[in-house]
């Protein structure tokens, strides 16, 4: 794994520009997109690029890590919304080019396995976009789950209830499920860019990053992934007893890469 510790605002700048480097590298990449605060200035930076450098989206196909069960694609709080608002409506990602699982269906099991096959059918994800849980989950694949899940319906523990409560989609609070692509799903992926910011996301990182590989932290399968690159901030990098060493890797590194 490679972790980089930033400030904030130097760590969104860089993790657009590999974003950047993705897209125009394969301009019909597949990309898999996370919600949640932590993404916000993640997206308004990749805005940026757009509108400053002409960055394209036009030819990517999207896939939503997840969404709450029982909530329209467009309805207050939905990620679909959360993902239309901060990207759709202000770059030239297509709409329809935007895939939700489809989280109104009687059939949940049914929806989840359709929106796995969606991805297959895509060739699969290019590069797969992360947040991190305070309780160290990934997309909604709370503590307690199967490293090799596939895209399914989970229920939300009480910690991720209260953590996004400010948001919460009256629906989802009711149901208490979402359905999410799964931690075998992720790890599939050709690469993953992970973002973490933020004291209280301190213990999850440090667990994540060098702690045992566990079911008990979901965002530990990370370490079983041969590309992922984890942004850190200063604070959410305070529990990480490697640091010094990342620090001092990362600027090798990026003196190999010429930059
Ligand atoms: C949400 C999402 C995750 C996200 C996480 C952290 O519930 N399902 O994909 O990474 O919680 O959110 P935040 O960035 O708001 O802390």
């Amino acid at each position: 794994m490679r972790v980089v510790i930033e400030a904030a605002a130097e760590l969104h700048r860089l993790a657009a520009r590999h974003i950047a480097r993705t897209l125009r590298a394969k301009p019909a990449c597949v990309l898999g997109l996370a919600t949640g605060r932590t993404m916000i200035p993640l997206y308004d930076e990749l805005v940026r690029l757009h509108e400053a450098e002409g960055l394209s989206f036009a030819t990517v196909t999207a896939f939503t890590l997840d969404e709450y069960v029982g909530v329209a694609p467009r309805a207050a709080g939905s990620f679909g919304r959360f993902l239309h608002e901060r990207l759709v409506a202000r770059t030239d990602l297509r709409a329809g080019a935007l895939h939700l699982p489809d989280v109104l269906r009687t059939d949940l099991a049914e929806a989840a396995r359709d929106y796995e096959a969606e991805i297959r059918a895509a060739g699969g994800i290019d590069l797969q976009l992360l947040g991190l849980g305070v309780n160290g989950h990934l997309g909604f694949n709370e503590p307690g789950s199967s490293l090799g899940s596939r895209t399914r319906v989970k229920t939300l523990s009480e910690e991720t209830l209260a953590a996004n409560r400010a948001d919460l989609p009256s629906a989802a609070g009711e149901r208490r499920l979402a359905i999410t692509v799964g931690l075998g799903t992720i790890l599939e992926a050709r690469a993953v860019l992970w973002i973490a910011t933020g004291a209280a996301k301190a213990a999850a990182v440090a667990a994540a990053v060098e702690g045992p590989v566990t079911a008990s932290v979901p965002a530990s399968v990370l370490q079983l992934h041969p590309e992922v690159t984890a942004y850190v901030d200063e604070a959410a990098a305070e529990g990480l007893a490697r640091r010094r060493y990342y620090v001092e890797a990362e600027a090798l590194q990026r003196r190999l890469e010429g930059c």
